[in-house]
């Protein structure tokens, strides 16, 4: 009933088609049977296209990065599924393929190969036109650097207010537009920042006024790269606080990029990129015991490409000695990875 996997990579397990063998494998020899698997595979709704009602679907994303005829693999097969209305982190360590993939999902950059949609936009098939009016509508992005977010010379009002201007038409005109910016500063906790200029307000101020701006013409989803790596934790902890409000009282998707691992704690969801692929992630859901009190709980999961890879974490596999391949045991509820004795 046991299968055995040689990997190309150290820890990587399993592909489909060593998957499907094992099951069909187990099936023959054990308890579940192969109609069993494939009833409940239908129930699942296996048939349904990959990340068909996700309002972000990266599928086996690749950008390689030639320079004096070096290749850099920044991103190398990444699948990735947002739901709208998320609020989540991209983590990883420097050089993983954050920025890369956050300039793909913005418009800015366009992939080497694989897939990339949001908001039903294709990121592949995209002309010029289509690229701009994307960049003004659909998506809105904060970044690291406060000096690329605000125009110096224009209050916190008037920055907020750009946007709305460039974009041109929408509804009610310019007071509407006046409107919309007040509320959005009100939001954000900004009221009292209304006609300074950057400058003149703190760096947690600039980053929220950053934020209103991203805002400013109802996008579906606002992308934030390392958006509080220039603040002190007090006040990066209000930008989180910031970014948790829109997502509660606007419903707008928010994807957070860092390499700052304690962001996990500020969102609901953490994925990992390692080596540009996602490897692992992190769900945090309150739950309530019977006398009321709540707790937070978070629980970290592998996860699993579309060609069914698995990275199997080190501080698992160094301690039972795995290294080039495993034994897997399909059972009833679960799957057995044993280390190769042999
Ligand atoms: N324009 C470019 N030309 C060549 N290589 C690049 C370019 N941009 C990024 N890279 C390379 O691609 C890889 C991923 O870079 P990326 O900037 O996406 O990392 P990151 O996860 O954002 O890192 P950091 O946390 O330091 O911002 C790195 O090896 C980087 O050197
Ligand atoms: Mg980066």
């Amino acid at each position: 009933m046991a299968h055995t996997t040689e990997p190309a990579d150290t820890t990587d397990t399993a592909d489909t088609a060593d998957a499907t063998e094992t099951a069909e494998t187990a099936a023959r020899g054990g308890t579940v049977s192969l109609a069993d698997l494939e009833a409940r595979a239908a129930a699942r709704g296996a048939a349904s296209g990959y990340g068909h009602d996700a309002l972000i679907v990266c599928d086996r994303l690749v950008r390689v990065y030639s320079t004096d005829g070096i290749e850099v693999q920044a991103l190398q097969g990444l699948d990735l599924l947002v739901e709208r209305g998320e609020l989540m982190a991209l983590v990883g360590a420097s050089g993983s393929g954050k920025s890369t993939l956050l300039n793909i999902l913005t418009g800015l950059d366009v992939p080497t190969a694989g897939s990339a949609s949001v908001a039903g936009c294709d990121l592949l098939n995209m002309d010029a036109a289509t690229r701009l009016r994307y960049r003004r509508e659909i998506v809105g992005f904060v970044w690291q650097q406060t000096a690329r977010n605000l125009l110096p010379f224009l209050t916190a009002h008037q920055n907020v207010m750009l946007p709305m201007q460039l974009r041109g038409g929408g509804p009610g005109g310019r007071r509407a537009r006046k409107s919309r910016a007040d509320e959005l500063l009100d939001i954000l906790d900004l009221a009292h920042c209304r006609d300074l200029r950057p400058a003149q307000l703190s760096g947690g101020e600039q980053q929220r006024t950053a934020i209103a701006v991203a805002l400013a013409n109802g996008p579906d989803v606002v992308f934030a790269d390392e958006p509080t790596g220039e603040l002190d934790s007090s006040t990066a902890e209000q930008v989180f606080a910031a970014f948790r409000r829109v997502n509660d009282e606007l419903g707008t998707t928010v994807v957070i990029v860092t390499h700052d691992a304690t962001v996990a704690e500020e969102v609901r969801r953490t994925v990992a990129i390692r080596d540009g692929r996602t490897a692992s992630e992190v769900l945090r859901r309150t739950e309530v015991d019977e006398h009321g009190r709540e707790s937070v709980v978070a629980q970290e999961y592998a996860t699993i490409d579309r060609a069914g890879r698995l990275q199997l974490p080190r501080d698992f596999t160094e301690p039972l000695g795995i290294k080039e391949r495993v034994l897997l045991e399909l059972e009833e509820d679960h799957i057995q990875i044993h280390p190769d004795r042999a």
